[in-house]
């Protein structure tokens, strides 16, 4: 052991920039610390596939926050409505496209009932609260004084202190890493007395689009069901049922203690626990009666290696040698998201906009935000929780998305966009007409591909990227008066505001599907197998880049580009073609005059005010790329780019709080800060910012 424990200190002083006790000091300097609950985000504890966020007590006892998992989810009943009382009574709508009537998964004024079932249905559930009760008495978070709390980053632990009533509440709170489970030791003399106990408590679904920042409703008691299974001196199961959805938790204690309840016109249970000062309690979720369940002790231990290896493992930057405010907030920044992206995204699903923090599109995940929440994961070379949920979930989605392209007269697999576990997509306008998603599979395959250049990536990969670049051949359009392919319309853009019927060869979406052809054609090469003709003869042959005034613009034909604000606003997809891709491999090459005219025009026109998310990341690259790093830094520091005291992403105007694309984003941008890219590797820091990198790779 001693050995072993050497040998580690050593291979941290033999990697030469930063040292594993200096990675800890990085870290722990950005421990979060609270006094008081905050009304928008918790903290938590978790593990990418559940979270479990608190308030000020370390448990859930004044703010309800959620406690998300992957697999939790319930349906509302189906409509009674005549003719739209199954998924099959959705038929959708038809649109003109190239000539051809075409059928989409819009919402149809005829079905709106089963068509607001399906955008509405499932919602993720929050699997139960788990808080203080105090022996019956109401209690406000101002009667508790001497509150402190800090989240230490380095272990996943959150301990948390009070007085109440003049006796002082020590808590602790950590997550297994590798079960849908929390710890939770309380140390006080008022358990003894019983003037101390722990309630769980559990609502039921809510159907808000944006169910934040608290999941579920309390009072509709009567909607579900609630009832103990097993209970012992020593632990208990509940059994929770919202109609066809059906779990378990299950609770065990140290020392010997009681589960009462419900209390009437409530779901609320209450574990109390006399005859001793402490308290060594874990909470566990489960789809099916499960009742082994690891101790605390040992749960607190896994938690604690799992933090340490992931800190030690992955890339590293070190901005404390920076005396500069802007590199501290910066520095921030990147601890916090690293530990609320291993949170709340690495998930065996694709992550949803919220994580597990709350509810944002009912709790689902859009597949177009999928290579901003997971790319960082590669590009901080955390590839196994990447690999949690990628290619494994393309593979999953692949039938239905076959299906979806096939009844559209498409080749291929078209992937859904506003997506549940199933791999169906909600209706909707621009759900159904959003591109941007498609060539996603590529990009992740040749980032995985540049670390692992090996048979097992090829392999992988390769029946994916087969079915997503025939889809994308298969929808550019050959127009015979130009002979070039087109793509659109219709379709929705990535900045999602423009007219779909009048969206033509849009610059991002242009700019990707030839780097997706191209990782396409580089893939058949690598596995030695036949090129389709189709990808070659598309790609070799598609619309130039839309460009007017000498710039990028949005689409081609786009009216008053730069003199419109209704065109300056929204994402500034045009800055991602140089920013968040790599230039061109084949056709034409970028033109860096027409490059710098559009960025400046972006910087002096768009209304960055109503702007949100990864919009400043993506600004960032541009700027990187361009060769402007003071630019960039502006970008990623500008006002509305918000992270909250404990690193949640604020979400603005348009989308609530958190909005983990922020996080993702910022994290793929200072990757390349720190690691460069092809052509200009290494790091790209302002002057005079002594900085120190491990384990970045250039990106593409
Ligand atoms: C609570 O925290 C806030 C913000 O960090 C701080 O300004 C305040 O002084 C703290 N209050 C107490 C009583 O510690
Ligand atoms: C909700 O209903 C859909 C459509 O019938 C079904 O595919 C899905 O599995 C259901 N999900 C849950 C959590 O019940
Ligand atoms: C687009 O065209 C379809 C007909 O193909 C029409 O039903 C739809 O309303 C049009 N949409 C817009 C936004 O103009
Ligand atoms: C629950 O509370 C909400 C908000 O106060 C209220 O609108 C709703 O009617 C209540 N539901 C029930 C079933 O009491
Ligand atoms: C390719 O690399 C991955 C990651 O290191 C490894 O798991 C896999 O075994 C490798 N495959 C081959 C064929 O070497
Ligand atoms: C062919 O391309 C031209 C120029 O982009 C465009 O005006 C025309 O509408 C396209 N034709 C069809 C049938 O889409
Ligand atoms: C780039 O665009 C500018 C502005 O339109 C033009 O003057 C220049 O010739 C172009 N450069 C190349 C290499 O095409
Ligand atoms: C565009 O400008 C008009 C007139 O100045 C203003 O009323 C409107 O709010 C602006 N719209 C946007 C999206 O900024
Ligand atoms: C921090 O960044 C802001 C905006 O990008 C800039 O105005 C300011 O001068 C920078 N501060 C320092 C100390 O470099």
């Amino acid at each position: 052991m001693l050995l072993l424990y050497l040998i580690s200190l050593l291979l941290c002083w033999m990697a030469n920039a930063t040292t594993c006790s200096q990675r800890r000091k990085v870290v722990q300097a950005f421990n979060v610390h609270r006094n008081a609950s905050s009304d928008t985000t918790p903290l938590q504890v978790g593990n990418g596939n559940f979270a479990f966020g608190v308030d000020v007590t370390g448990l859930q006892t004044f703010k309800p926050f959620g406690t998300l998992s992957t697999w939790g989810w319930h349906n509302f009943s189906l409509p009674t409505t005549p003719g739209q009382t199954s998924v099959a009574d959705f038929t959708g709508l038809d649109w003109w496209t190239h000539g051809r009537l075409v059928n989409y998964n819009q919402p149809n004024p005829a079905e709106n009932d089963i068509s607001n079932w399906l955008i509405q249905n499932p919602q993720r559930v929050n699997l139960g609260n788990v808080g203080f009760a105090f022996g019956g008495v109401k209690v406000d978070e101002s009667e508790l004084k001497q509150t402190t709390q800090v989240l230490d980053l380095w272990t996943g632990k959150i301990t948390s202190t009070f007085v109440y009533q003049g006796s002082s509440v020590e808590v602790e709170t950590s997550a297994d890493p590798g079960a849908d489970a929390v710890g939770i030791k309380v140390t006080s003399d008022l358990l003894s007395n019983g003037k101390l106990g722990i309630f769980f408590d559990f609502p039921y679904s809510d159907r808000n689009k944006f169910d934040a920042p608290h999941v579920g409703v309390w009072n509709a008691t009567a909607s579900h069901t609630t009832e103990f299974v097993h209970t012992t001196d020593h632990d208990a199961v509940i059994k929770h049922a919202l109609d066809s959805t059906t779990y378990f938790m299950s609770a065990k204690w140290s020392g010997k203690g009681t589960v009462t309840g419900p209390a009437s016109g409530s779901h609320r249970y209450v574990l109390t626990t006399p005859g001793s000062k402490s308290l060594e309690l874990t909470v566990a979720y489960s789809p099916s009666q499960q009742l082994s369940q690891t101790t605390y002790k040992s749960m607190v231990k896994a938690s604690r290696t799992w933090w340490g290896t992931f800190w030690n493992k992955g890339a590293f930057i070190d901005l404390t040698g920076v005396n500069n405010a802007n590199a501290t907030e910066l520095q921030r920044r990147i601890i916090l998201s690293q530990y609320l992206l291993a949170v709340n995204s690495a998930s065996s699903n694709p992550p949803q906009e919220s994580g597990l923090v709350n509810n944002g599109w009912y709790g689902k995940f859009h597949l177009e935000m999928n290579l901003w929440h997971l790319l960082p994961f590669a590009r901080w070379n955390h590839f196994e929780l990447l690999w949690r949920s990628t290619p494994n979930m393309y593979r999953r989605f692949l039938q239905s998305s076959l299906e979806r392209a096939a009844a559209q007269g498409y080749k291929g697999a078209r992937w859904g966009k506003m997506t549940d576990p199933t791999g169906r997509s909600a209706p909707g306008e621009i759900n159904s007409l959003l591109i941007w998603q498609q060539p996603h599979p590529m990009y992740f395959a040749e980032t995985e591909y540049r670390a692992y250049p090996n048979a097992t990536t090829l392999e992988r990969w390769d029946e994916v990227l087969m079915a997503t670049a025939d889809f994308m051949a298969s929808f550019a359009y050959h127009n015979a008066s130009t002979g070039r392919y087109d793509i659109g319309p219709p379709m929705y853009p990535v900045s999602e505001n423009t007219n779909p019927n009048a969206t033509i060869n849009p610059a991002f979406e242009l700019a990707y599907w030839r780097f997706g052809l191209d990782v396409a054609i580089k893939w058949k090469t690598r596995v030695g197998k036949p090129i389709p003709q189709e990808w070659l003869t598309v790609r070799d042959n598609l619309a130039p880049l839309p460009v007017e005034v000498d710039t990028y613009v949005t689409y081609e034909g786009i009216p008053n580009m730069w003199t419109d604000n209704s065109t300056t606003n929204d994402h500034p997809a045009m800055s991602g073609i140089y920013g968040l891709l790599p230039p061109p491999a084949s056709g034409p090459p970028l033109n860096l005059t027409i490059l710098q005219n559009t960025a400046a025009k972006i910087k002096e026109t768009w209304a960055l005010e109503e702007s949100y998310g990864w919009d400043f990341s993506m600004l960032a690259m541009n700027s990187l790329r361009l060769g402007n790093v003071d630019q960039a830094i502006k970008y990623l520091l500008h006002p509305i780019f918000q992270f909250d005291d404990a690193g949640y992403p604020v979400g603005g105007s348009r989308v609530p709080t958190p909005y983990f694309p922020n996080s993702a984003s910022l994290l793929i941008a200072m990757a390349m800060m720190a690691g460069g890219w092809d052509g200009a590797p290494g790091l790209h820091f302002p002057k005079g910012w002594d900085v120190k990198v491990d384990g970045f790779t250039p990106a593409m």
